[in-house]
């Protein structure tokens, strides 16, 4: 269904700021008036950044609300605050045995939704898992998929198999980094450590349709932008590369969560409040920044 956008042109005063933020070229100044052009169905993807703009809230979008736009604060974030509380992150592998309160993950999932996004309109699904019965079963499950796994890699047509089906990269993250994890993770399970998921109260997953556009840099971004939020709630979390290629490849242990066959998990974010306090923050650098001359 196309979305109508319509001008109140008894309140717009011509400021051109509309036509300047709308990607579609949906808004154009004539004359020190804004026209709505002749746009097709798809074009208007609901983005929102015309009206949040716009100082008169002369442009009405369909399907979007100005009570839902809040108003944004004059002063800008500190960039001292925001390296401190980013250096002081550290991904968290020992929880305390108490529940996050769902106020609580309704706040990440809320900073986590203004992540960028890659293609409007928002493509991301979640589903967060906080009950004990549920995580401990994933748990098992992961343990028992992964076993099956490490087994049916010991077989060569089933490697031959595997490589051309995932491709020379996936198959050799597969081989060189998550056989070689799993091994460790699934050794510690038969003594009683779980290091899939290390006891996390809580897990987000981060899933889409396997044809949406930008899918994986959504879930990514989203997830991203979640661990941060739990940090400046007091929560520990961390990423689990284990979990989402086991869901990915297992119908049923995919069907358990809820996750529609055409859909995929691209990030899997484990949280809770942390065990650990670290005392100092580490050193990090990208492996190289370079300015071209
Ligand atoms: C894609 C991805 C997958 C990860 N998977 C795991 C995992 O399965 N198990 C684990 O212990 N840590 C996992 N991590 C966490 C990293 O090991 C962690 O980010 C790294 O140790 C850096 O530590 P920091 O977050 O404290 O800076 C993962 C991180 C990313 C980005
Ligand atoms: S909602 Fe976005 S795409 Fe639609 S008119 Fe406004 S700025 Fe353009
Ligand atoms: S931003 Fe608002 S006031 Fe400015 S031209 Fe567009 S509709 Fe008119």
């Amino acid at each position: 269904m196309k979305t109508i956008v319509e001008i109140n042109q008894k309140t717009c005063i011509g400021c051109g700021l509309c036509s300047k933020v709308c990607s579609k070229k949906i808004l154009k100044m004539n004359h020190k008036k804004v026209e709505v052009v002749d746009y097709p169905d798809w074009s208007c993807c609901q983005c929102g950044l015309c009206m949040a703009v716009c100082p008169t809230q002369s442009i009405q979008v369909n399907g979007l609300n100005y009570n839902e736009f809040v108003a944004l604060p004059e002063n800008k974030l500190d960039y001292k605050i925001l390296e401190k509380m980013l250096s002081s992150r550290r991904s968290i592998r020992s929880f305390r045995d108490s529940n996050v309160e769902r106020e609580v993950l309704n706040k990440v999932i809320r900073a986590s939704a203004m992540s960028p996004i890659g293609a409007l309109p928002a493509n991301v699904q979640l589903i967060v898992m906080d009950r004990k019965k549920e995580l401990d079963e994933l748990y098992k499950d992961t343990v028992r998929c992964w076993k099956k796994m490490m087994q049916s890699m010991k077989n060569p047509i089933y490697k031959i198999i595997s490589k051309r089906v995932a491709g020379a990269n996936q198959y050799h993250a597969l081989t060189h980094h998550a056989l070689p994890s799993a091994r460790i993770c699934c050794k510690s399970a038969d003594k009683g450590k779980n290091i899939f998921t290390f006891n996390a109260p809580a897990i987000m997953f981060f899933h889409g349709k396997k044809i949406s556009v930008c899918i994986t840099e959504n879930c990514w971004l989203a997830a991203s932008y979640a661990t941060i939020a739990a940090h400046s709630l007091g929560l520990g979390s961390i990423f689990s590369g284990m979990i989402p290629p086991i869901v990915n490849m297992n119908k049923d242990v995919k069907r358990k969560l809820g996750i529609p066959d055409e859909n995929n998990i691209y990030s899997c974010l484990m949280m809770g409040y942390p065990a650990v306090e670290f005392k100092r923050k580490i050193p990090r650098k990208h492996k190289n920044v370079m300015y071209l001359k």
